[in-house]
């Protein structure tokens, strides 16, 4: 019966992974798939997750399923992080709150609700561009996927002008997804005054602002400042939907932590959202892992470990930026004909690198070099050994 199947594709991003693994040449690097790395090249895991790590063992926790909606303490504790602890949406429980598998399964879960109750074929809007999943997930969840303007290659910055004609000229009620900080793939961020500007023309409009917050501590190194614009569209009273990712900023990859949360205008509302989340999640996967959930918990519910996390996950993006000037002065040292600038401009784990897709197989054909065919660079991969060789070969492509 699968005699006439055909091969699908490599993923875009983690079918980099397999092939970085298969190459046994001593150079090669792995800028592919957004996973933090120390200066030394190898995973990382941050202290605090290893004292959570002894804490819940020393609990001799059961390992009884979690509900549909996983671990409560944990959902808690992940919307205070990023609404606020003195958030009035959940202070006045209006705030519709479930775990996830990670930020992937949130938009997933999101996805199926909107095509539920927006109708299938209902338009979701991405930025143009966007993660490479994005596309996919909300395609398979039955949605229009749409693009709106972003990312301007002349300036190597945002699109403002763009990004708001398209606002403004998209169906009232429409679904924005939003990258809350730290833009996958471009590194390249609306300011404050322009996320203000953004939420008062989406008000009257009543689009649906949903927020992919994969990155909120690591991209700034403060997970305050990195949630200011999901706080200022709950303060400007959208009904925001927020998809929330443990994997960068604890370093969870593997244990697919995350929630999915919409606020709403009542706590009858959100009862209500909240049930029909629990009827998408119990046929899709019917309730999350609980390991990474009791991690996460233990160290937003402690206020040490807290402190401790907030300033490993510092020290996580300033290594980030370290690389990131390092690589720029290695190729302005080079004497490189384009200007790098935009390199410590950039913020969060990627560089936009602006190399063509034809510049990126060269470099990984020459050099060994592992990274996204749309120029995109992990800088967590980028360390201090290997950030000459990755300067040289993008050097000895680009002149
Ligand atoms: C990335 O963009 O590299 C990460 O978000 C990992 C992934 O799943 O693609």
């Amino acid at each position: 019966i699968w005699s006439d199947m055909p091969m699908g594709p490599p993923d875009p991003i983690l079918g980099l992974t397999d092939a970085f693994n298969k190459d046994k040449d001593p150079k090669k690097v792995s800028l592919g798939v957004g996973a933090y790395r120390g200066d030394d090249g190898k995973p990382f895991v941050l202290n605090t997750v290893r004292k959570a790590e002894k804490i819940v063992l020393e609990k001799a926790l059961n390992h009884e399923y979690a509900g549909i909606a996983g671990v409560p303490e944990f959902t808690k504790l992940s919307l205070s992080f990023a609404y606020g602890k003195d958030s009035p949406a959940l202070k006045e429980n209006r705030v519709a709150g479930v775990q996830t598998l990670s930020g992937t399964g949130a938009c997933r879960v999101a996805g199926d609700l909107f095509a539920r109750f927006r109708g299938a074929g209902s338009a979701i809007y991405l930025p143009n561009p966007t993660w490479g999943n994005h596309i996919p997930i909300f395609k398979n969840a039955g949605l229009d996927v749409r693009k709106y303007r972003y990312y301007d290659p002349k300036t190597v910055g945002l699109d403002f002008e763009g990004l708001m004609a398209d606002v403004r000229a998209a169906d009232d009620e429409s679904i924005f997804l939003l990258h809350a900080c730290a833009h996958n793939p471009t590194g390249v961020d609306p300011t404050q005054e322009q996320w203000a500007e953004l939420s008062k023309l989406m008000r009257p409009k009543k689009q649906t602002p949903f927020f992919d917050c994969a990155y909120q501590g690591f991209a700034s190194g403060d997970a305050e400042k990195d949630a200011w614009a999901i706080r200022r569209f709950v303060d400007d009273g959208h009904c925001v939907v927020l998809a929330q990712s443990f994997a960068k900023n604890f370093g969870l990859y593997g244990e697919r932590i995350g929630a999915l949360s919409v606020v709403c205008s009542d706590a009858d509302e959100a009862a209500r959202v909240a049930s029909q989340l629990k009827l998408v999640i119990r046929p899709m996967y019917s309730n999350p892992p609980v390991y990474g959930a009791r991690l996460v918990a233990e160290i937003l519910s402690d206020e040490a470990l807290s402190v401790e996390w907030t300033a490993e996950c510092k020290a996580m993006a300033d290594r980030i930026m370290a690389m990131r000037s390092s690589l720029r002065s290695h190729l302005e040292g080079l004497k490189s004909s384009r200007s790098w600038e935009h390199i410590t401009e950039q913020i969060g784990m990627f560089c936009y690198t602006g190399l063509t897709q034809e510049e990126v197989l060269k470099i990984r054909a020459d050099s060994h070099i592992y990274f996204t065919n749309d120029g995109r660079i992990s800088m967590a991969g980028i360390t201090s050994s290997n950030v000459e060789y990755v300067a040289q070969s993008i050097y000895a492509i680009t002149g």
